[in-house]
């Protein structure tokens, strides 16, 4: 982490002192170097903070086993069973438990997640249960797919953070297609509560990572709601999420035509 963390600022003070090579007021130079660094110091803390989180999610990954296990999510599998399969986008899959599945029951998945250990995981899992799916590894921030592709989307405990994950939903809706649906699982803000007397049951300690039935409505503001709940669970999914914790359930189809 040191390392990377000496390359990225060498590099822009590299970047910074040929900028202001081209200035000759002294003046206007050092105010330009301040601003710069100030700068400097916001994007760099944003850039280590995004690294020391993928790398929680990388050495997670390369443990033995299947941090949420190889089955998929209880409420994910109930509702998407209902629908009739096409092409699925599965953010955030992980080690693939959730997107292998939908594989297996007829559903072209498209998967994706920022760390290339989850991918590692996911494939090795759709080869053990012979089904292939396409698994990008970026961040969500980064990927693009064409407008309206997507019959369904699953976010299942995909927690972003706080300050993008609305805007990452907007993203995802955009990629479906209207008729769409979606089917959502992820940590409530009544969790925190739950993952302070019980760590192992998991899921994120930051409040705004976690979600209420409020933006959600916000979020899918365009869709018709199947089911939306917030409900205490008792989990048992791989090592990572064990016990008692609060969840939202969401199921909504995408409105065809806008109000
Ligand atoms: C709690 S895990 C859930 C994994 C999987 N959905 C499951 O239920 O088994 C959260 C996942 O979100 C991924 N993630 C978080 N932010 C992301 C982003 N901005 N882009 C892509 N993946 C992200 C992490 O790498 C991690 O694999």
């Amino acid at each position: 982490m040191n390392n990377s963390k000496n390359e990225i600022e060498k590099e822009y003070i590299y970047r910074i002192n040929l900028a202001l090579k081209f200035i000759d007021k002294p003046e206007l130079s050092n105010i330009l170097r301040v601003i710069f660094a100030s700068i400097n110091g916001i994007t760099m803390s944003i850039i280590i903070k995004k690294k020391v989180m993928l790398q929680k999610w990388d050495d997670r990954y390369k443990e033995k086993g299947f941090a949420y296990g190889k089955e998929p999510n209880v409420f994910f599998k109930k509702w998407l069973s209902k629908f009739k399969p096409g092409t699925l986008l599965m953010p955030a899959d992980g080690e693939g438990r959730n997107g292998v599945f939908a594989a297996q029951i007829g559903w072209k998945v498209t998967s994706f997640d920022q760390s290339i250990e989850a991918q590692s995981k996911a494939l090795q899992l759709a080869k053990e249960c012979k089904v292939s799916l396409e698994y990008l590894v970026d961040d969500l921030e980064h990927l693009e797919f064409k407008n309206e592709t997507f019959d369904a989307i699953g976010l299942i405990y995909a927690h972003f953070s706080g300050d993008k994950k609305s805007m990452f939903h907007q993203k995802l809706d955009s990629y479906l297609k209207p008729g769409g649906i979606v089917v959502f699982e992820a940590f409530s803000k009544k969790h925190l509560h739950y993952n302070t007397i019980n760590p192992k049951v998991g899921g994120p300690k930051k409040i705004d990572v976690l979600f209420s039935k409020e933006e959600i409505i916000k979020d899918f503001k365009n869709y018709e709601i199947t089911f939306l709940e917030e409900e205490e669970v008792l989990l048992n999914e791989g090592k990572y999420h064990i016990g008692k914790g609060s969840v939202i359930r969401f199921v909504g189809r995408k409105k065809v035509s806008y109000t």
